[in-house]
């Protein structure tokens, strides 16, 4: 696709609960223990927010790390992204919350919803915005929150996921300097009984006669299933963003994957041909955070100095719609606030929790 103008990613960043529970905590909640947890999806320990955390408050929280990152004020954002499938409400947008709530009066605002895949949509659609030549900085956030809607007695889902949010801020460049280098996205609604959440839609029941029915109101999924489309999906959508971005696999320096399962991770980075030391994960810490989990765990890399900058960078996603793409982008940024990052409140927190 021709753009009038390049784009580029200038800033990371998270937005985290507070409160870590490991695999230990959720044997006093289902029939599970750390070991089957560990083995069966890499996944250690996640966050998962208290009463007075929310989508909003992480989202805007990523947003603010992320300007700060990328050395530039809320007022200069001219387009808010959203993608989440779990919002406070369904309106106002998490999106226009967020536009408040870091000043960027001027910015359009809107939510988008693509499960797990929805933060390379996000990418993909602030890239438009800005290729069309129509905004010069686009703020992308992923944000989730599925614990309150997951089923806490059924061990085969609630074990998955985490709550966070991260978000890129994506600026235009000459194209000469295009850094958004090539994306690919796909849906196909025929799955999309294999991962679903029924809680809020209008087909959810009506409470007021009998009541919510405890088994359809939270998430639900065909694990198995999700797991064989998503050992194919992620290939499928790296070669053939790096095909769109006219390089190859042997270019990419990095594959940052949806964190859902370290298997599936490890599955499709072998299909490739993708070295352990090239991929970027963190699921062991946070889980499954859906929309969040990619900038999430760039984030956790580039805090600790596991990749190297500059370096391509081949981001993908997969999950309930169904849904899955990706996107090859060549990464520059490096934090404008240097040390002081790394000394930050919030980064002393998570490194206390996590390593
Ligand atoms: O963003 C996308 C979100 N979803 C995913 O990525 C999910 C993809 N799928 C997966 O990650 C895996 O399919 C799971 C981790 C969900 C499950 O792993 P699995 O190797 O496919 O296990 P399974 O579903 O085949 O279950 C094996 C056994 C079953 O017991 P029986 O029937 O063999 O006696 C389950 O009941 O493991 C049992 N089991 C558990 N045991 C202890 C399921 N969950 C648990 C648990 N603790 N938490």
């Amino acid at each position: 696709m021709k753009f009038a103008c390049g784009a580029k990613i200038i800033g990371v960043g998270a937005g985290l609960p507070v409160s870590v529970v490991t695999n230990e905590d959720l044997t006093r909640l289902v029939d599970t223990s750390d070991e089957w947890i560990e083995t069966r999806t890499g996944i250690k320990e996640r966050r998962i927010v208290n009463e007075t955390e929310s989508a909003t408050g992480l989202a805007t929280e990523a947003a603010r790390d992320a300007l700060a990152y990328a050395g530039i004020e809320g007022d200069t954002i001219e387009l808010v992204i959203v993608a989440t499938s779990t919002p406070d409400n369904l309106y106002p947008s998490t999106a226009c919350q967020v536009q408040a709530a870091i000043g960027a009066s001027r910015a359009v605002a809107f939510d988008m919803e693509a499960a797990c895949t929805g933060i390379i949509y996000a990418l993909s659609v602030g890239q438009q915005f800005i290729g069309s030549g129509t905004y010069k900085r686009v703020l992308v956030i992923g944000v989730d929150v599925h614990s309150r809607f997951l089923n806490w007695e059924d061990r085969n889902t609630c074990i998955l996921f985490g709550d966070g949010a991260g978000a890129f801020v994506l600026e235009a460049t000459e194209q000469s300097d295009n850094q958004m280098l090539g994306t690919y996205l796909r849906a196909d609604g025929n799955g999309g009984h294999l991962l679903w959440i029924p809680n809020t839609g209008t087909q959810y029941p009506h409470a007021g006669t009998d009541g919510p029915q405890p088994t359809t109101r939270f998430l639900q999924m065909n694990g198995r299933a999700i797991y064989e489309f998503a050992v194919n999906a992620v290939p499928e959508a790296v070669r053939q963003a790096t095909a769109a971005a006219g390089i190859t696999v042997d270019d990419i320096d990095y594959m940052v994957p949806h964190q859902a399962n370290i298997r599936i991770i490890k599955a499709a980075a072998d299909r490739l041909g993708i070295k352990k030391e090239q991929v970027v994960t963190n699921v062991d810490e946070m889980g499954n955070t859906s929309a969040a989990s990619i900038p999430l765990a760039l984030w956790s890399a580039i805090r600790r100095d596991k990749v190297k900058i500059p370096s391509t960078m081949c981001l993908v996603g997969f999950g309930a719609g169904l849904t899955w793409g990706s996107a090859v982008v060549k990464w520059t940024a490096v934090d404008k606030r240097g040390d002081a990052a790394s000394t930050s409140e919030k980064a002393e927190k998570a490194e206390a929790s996590i390593s």
